[in-house]
């Protein structure tokens, strides 16, 4: 469904019968549903095959409408002056009060919640007199959604209204901050770390690690593309997918390119799309040549860890 006025009236009697909903973000598409309704929360996680223990992130149209459910503290509205509505996911503590419905946290004291940038989000939103539970819109451990088609390949026709906002400018899901105590990094993601610090004036510290989990979605199998996946390969076989960081003058069959020269934040906002593209050929292995450690080339690290625990 194309974006225009009559289609967001559409997806609100959708939302506002307590169904689900694909639409898009800035980072990655998302599967949304009324957060202050555990009818609609409860079909989320059943569409997307996810862990009830797995929570949600919730995303709010302004600051005003997270306080009525949300503890504000310094820290969020440091952040949040600086890159919200964008890429970042804060925890905070929920209010005695809230609407949230329990499922979202499955009963937990905490909320993930964002203020998404898109355009057609943000109307939406606006919209609604409720928040949008949205967790990323492809069944649970797959690959992320990037564009409406890919909404549709994962879930075919069980959701009966996709907005289609062309393809995620960013590419990779948020960046998820704790800020419940002294703040931590929780996923790494289309902001980077050294970013946040700056704001905060301090080094933050990285709790992404399976061992020490925290977020569910730290788990080790995800954002799988379903075939083994290798990683800091120099050379591929020639019947495997061979993923490079930027263009080469040779251009083999089984070549795919992240970037035009080297460019982490184009190689980022790739990253799904060319994945979901090897997968549908039918390759039945990945290589991937090392990636930079740096900025988002550390989110992009973290993904194909993750993938690569297929
Ligand atoms: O960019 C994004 O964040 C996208 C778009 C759609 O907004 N959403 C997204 O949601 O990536 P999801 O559900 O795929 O990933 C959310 C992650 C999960 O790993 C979950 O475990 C973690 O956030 N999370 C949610 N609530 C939490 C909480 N209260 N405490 C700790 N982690 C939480
Ligand atoms: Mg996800």
């Amino acid at each position: 469904m194309k974006f225009n006025q009559s289609n967001i009236k559409k997806a609100k009697k959708y939302l506002d019968k307590d169904k689900c909903i694909g639409l898009p973000t800035e980072t990655v598409y998302g599967l949304a549903a009324n957060a202050y309704s555990s009818i609609a929360v409860k079909k989320i996680f059943k569409l997307k095959k996810r862990p009830k223990s797995n929570p949600l992130i919730v995303h709010y149209s302004s600051f005003n409408a997270l306080k009525k459910d949300c503890e504000i503290n310094d820290n969020f509205i440091k952040l949040y002056k600086k890159f919200s509505p964008g890429p970042i996911t804060y925890i905070l503590k929920l209010k005695k009060d809230s609407k949230i419905s329990t499922y979202v946290t499955n009963k937990g004291k905490n909320l993930a919640v964002r203020f998404p940038k898109h355009i057609i989000f943000k109307k939406l939103l606006k919209e609604l007199k409720y928040p949008l539970a949205a967790p990323s819109a492809n069944i649970s451990t797959r690959l992320s959604a990037v564009e409406a088609s890919d909404v549709k390949e994962e879930f075919g026709s069980s959701i009966k209204c996709i907005l289609d906002g062309g393809r995620s400018k960013i590419g990779i899901e948020s960046t998820i901050i704790s800020l419940i105590s002294k703040p931590c990094i929780l996923r790494l993601g289309g902001l980077e770390v050294s970013k946040i610090e700056k704001v905060l004036n301090k080094k933050v510290n990285l709790n992404t690690s399976p061992k020490k989990k925290i977020a569910p979605g730290q788990s080790r199998l995800h954002y799988s593309p379903g075939i083994p996946l290798k990683k800091n390969v120099k050379k591929s076989k020639i019947d495997e997918a061979f993923i490079l960081i930027r263009k080469r003058k040779v251009k083999l069959n089984n070549y795919y390119y992240l970037s035009k020269k080297n460019d982490l934040k184009e190689a980022a906002k790739n990253l799904y799309s060319c994945l979901r593209k090897i997968k549908n050929k039918g390759y039945k292995s990945i290589s991937v040549e090392k990636i930079p450690n740096k900025g988002l080339g550390k989110t992009i690290n973290d993904r194909l860890d993750r993938a690569s625990k297929y």
